[in-house]
């Protein structure tokens, strides 16, 4: 059985936690998508690790990890986070890279601060990875792709036309452009030699191993509503975070993924700019981000905090074909006498039916909510559905019911063993 697992929000609902305690019993883990914009927080027992691009399968010796064509890697961030696992004690043996996924270049990276600047006021508030640029140059069919770092000559040739119209981009805007062909052409083919033992064609290898009966987990990174064509557009991520995009992501066949695990935090955070509805701009917002520890784990931004937002979550399920849901972060909820949840969205007096595509009109939406009580319990030693206090197991039960499907797994801490099946 392969599982896609996936964000329900805007990022940080936990995947990489998920991930890590299902890779228990998968063979294989691909992430399919994003790049080090994504921050992957794994503990285990007295070990942080914070994953920006290696599939949080990395952890369990044995298992297969893919970097799909899906993604966009700068070569110096896999290699330094390939070296601080190496230190940590795990092999990079079983890592493979694939050879059609684009490369982000230091000039991507230039042109995201550029592009945030120019916009201003409007800006995206991206994590100044380059992640736009490159998916940008993928579709304008100008990328460099792993497999180019491989032959110095292609490399130069690709680079030479990029130079071109990009200096001319910088020059107009007043930039510097700091880059010269010669050192990018030595540097990047040298990274393409560090790396080349791990660049193969992940489609082919990924068929073999379905076909020995492996199993594999695809390892959603940002969230449903961070998606290019669903997410909260212009704020949104620069690739589809959907399911859906698995299966182009690392070169499979739909026929291939037989579950989707969607994973959504008890609350809701976003990083960044754009709408947020449910946003808490007082204490009870402050309340959460402390409990929860929410400050990015790419950026170290404060993420912005809200109540639970059933719209989009019911969404989601929609949009990725979710069949189980899991629910992070429940500890969090802790003290608070009250809980509200938004259950709807009205726009001019009107219940809407769906998420708005204008961001005009999604930002004038009021949300609708209902009130549940809260609990004063620490159930983050809680190892059973029936060790939750009653108002606790309640909330599960109303997400449930509301959204129509089962919460199959409720997390009450960052911890592999600090999680709950639920049937
Ligand atoms: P991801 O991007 O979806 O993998 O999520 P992040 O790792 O960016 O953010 C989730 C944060 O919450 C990480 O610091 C996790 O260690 C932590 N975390 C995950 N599940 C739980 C939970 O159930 N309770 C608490 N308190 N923390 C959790
Ligand atoms: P994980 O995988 C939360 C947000 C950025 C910004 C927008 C666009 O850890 O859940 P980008 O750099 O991608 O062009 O920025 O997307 N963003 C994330 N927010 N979690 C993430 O990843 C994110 N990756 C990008 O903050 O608003
Ligand atoms: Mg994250």
């Amino acid at each position: 059985m392969n599982t896609v697992i996936i964000g329900c929000q805007w990022g940080d609902e936990g995947k990489g936690k998920i991930v890590d305690l299902l890779a228990l019993k998968n063979d294989v883990v691909v992430r399919f998508q994003g790049g080090n914009n994504a921050g992957h927080t794994v503990v285990v027992k007295d070990k942080t690790y914070k994953l920006h691009l290696i599939p949080s399968g990395i952890l369990y010796p044995g298992k297969v990890c893919i970097l799909g064509n899906g993604v966009v890697i700068a070569p110096d961030a896999l290699l330094q986070e390939m070296e601080s696992l190496v230190q940590a004690g795990h092999s990079m043996d079983s890592l493979y890279i694939s050879e059609r996924a684009h490369v982000i270049m230091p000039y991507h990276r230039a042109m995201d601060a550029l592009e945030e600047k120019i916009k201003g006021d409007s800006k995206i508030g991206t994590t100044g990875r380059g992640i736009g640029p490159s998916y940008s140059d993928k579709v304008a069919r100008c990328g460099i792709r792993m497999v180019d770092l491989l032959e110095a000559d292609t490399l130069r040739k690709k680079l030479r036309s990029v130079f071109l119209s990009k200096e001319k981009i910088f020059q107009a805007w007043q930039e510097a452009w700091p880059f010269s062909l010669d050192d990018l052409v030595e540097k990047y083919t040298s990274y393409g030699k560090q790396l080349q033992s791990h660049i193969v064609d992940t489609s082919l290898l990924l068929e073999k191993l379905l076909k020995q009966k492996k199993t594999a987990l695809f390892e959603g990174a940002q969230g449903t509503f961070l998606d290019i064509d669903y997410g909260s557009y212009p704020f949104v991520t620069s690739s589809n975070t959907l399911a859906g995009n698995a299966c182009s992501g690392s070169g499979i066949g739909p026929t291939q993924i037989h579950k989707v695990l969607g994973v959504a935090k008890a609350y809701t955070t976003r990083v960044g700019e754009g709408v947020f509805p449910a946003e808490l701009k007082n204490a009870i917002g402050d309340t959460l981000r402390s409990q929860g520890k929410e400050f990015g784990t790419t950026t170290g931004r404060p993420r912005r905090c809200g109540w639970l937002d059933l719209v989009m979550l019911k969404t989601a399920i929609r949009l990725n074909g979710i069949n189980e849901l899991c629910i992070t972060k429940l500890d969090v909820l802790k003290g608070l006498s009250s809980i509200q949840i938004c259950s709807g969205y009205s726009y001019k007096g009107s219940r809407l039916e769906s998420i708005p595509a204008s961001d005009e009109v999604y930002q004038k939406i009021e949300p609708i909510y209902e009130t549940v009580n809260g609990w004063n319990e620490d159930i983050s030693s809680c190892i059973s559905f029936s060790d939750l206090p009653k108002n606790c197991q309640e909330y599960i039960k109303k997400i449930e019911k509301f959204l129509e499907i089962p919460v199959t797994l409720v997390s009450v801490g960052p911890e592999r063993n600090q999680t709950i099946e639920h049937s």
